[in-house]
């Protein structure tokens, strides 16, 4: 069975609170990245309807500060699933008084279904739609080798795509 990118998607709204932020005023990382990883997992198993646990968090980046009383929008959604394992991207947004949004922060999340014993277990393919869906599966193997290299637990010269992209002269 497979099942398509949008059926993942997870959205959560929160407004920055005291207890929230660090010593400028401005939104804790650490808080951040709690909500992230709570979204980015509900995401997982909405696409595979399993206990999943986080394997991996890579690639977050925080690229402006979010203040005190600012309104963030959190979104998710799956970019490929593997055989066990899905990747997740969390994009948030802050909101503008005016009402329109600016994107400021992002991470890519690897989460990995499991059984009751909690071992892997298989979860349904996944199908990109839009142009950002297809962009991000096409892309996702590359991630998927460099995660897996980083945590030692794939040999660099096993990493066919990811070094084929490094060093497309090669
Ligand atoms: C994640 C976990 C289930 C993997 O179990 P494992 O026995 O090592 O299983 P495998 O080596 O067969 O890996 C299973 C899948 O995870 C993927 N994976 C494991 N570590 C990964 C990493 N660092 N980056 C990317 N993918 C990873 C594997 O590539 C494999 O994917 P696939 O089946 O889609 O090809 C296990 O390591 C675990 O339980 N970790 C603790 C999770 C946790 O407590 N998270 C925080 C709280 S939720």
């Amino acid at each position: 069975m497979k099942k398509k990118a949008i059926e993942s998607l997870s959205v959560q709204t929160k407004v920055v609170l005291p207890h929230d932020t660090n010593t400028l005023n401005t939104l804790f990382g650490g808080s951040l990245l709690a909500w992230m990883d709570e979204i980015a997992s509900i995401s997982a198993h909405r696409h595979c309807g399993r206990v999943v646990v986080t394997a991996s968090i890579n690639n977050v980046s925080f690229d402006r500060p979010i203040s005190s009383g600012e309104i963030v929008t959190l979104e998710a959604k799956v970019s490929r699933a593997f055989s066990s394992s899905m990747e997740v991207f969390v994009d948030v947004y802050v909101e503008n008084s005016n009402g329109t949004r600016e994107k400021c922060n992002e991470a890519i999340f690897v989460f990995v279904a499991i059984d009751q014993n909690r071992n892997p277990i298989n979860i349904p393919a996944l199908i990109p739609e839009s142009l950002e869906e297809k962009d991000r599966f096409d892309s996702a193997l590359r991630r998927k080798q460099l995660s897996l290299v980083l945590a030692g637990r794939l040999n660099p010269e096993d990493a066919l795509e990811l070094k084929a992209a490094l060093f497309p002269k090669l």
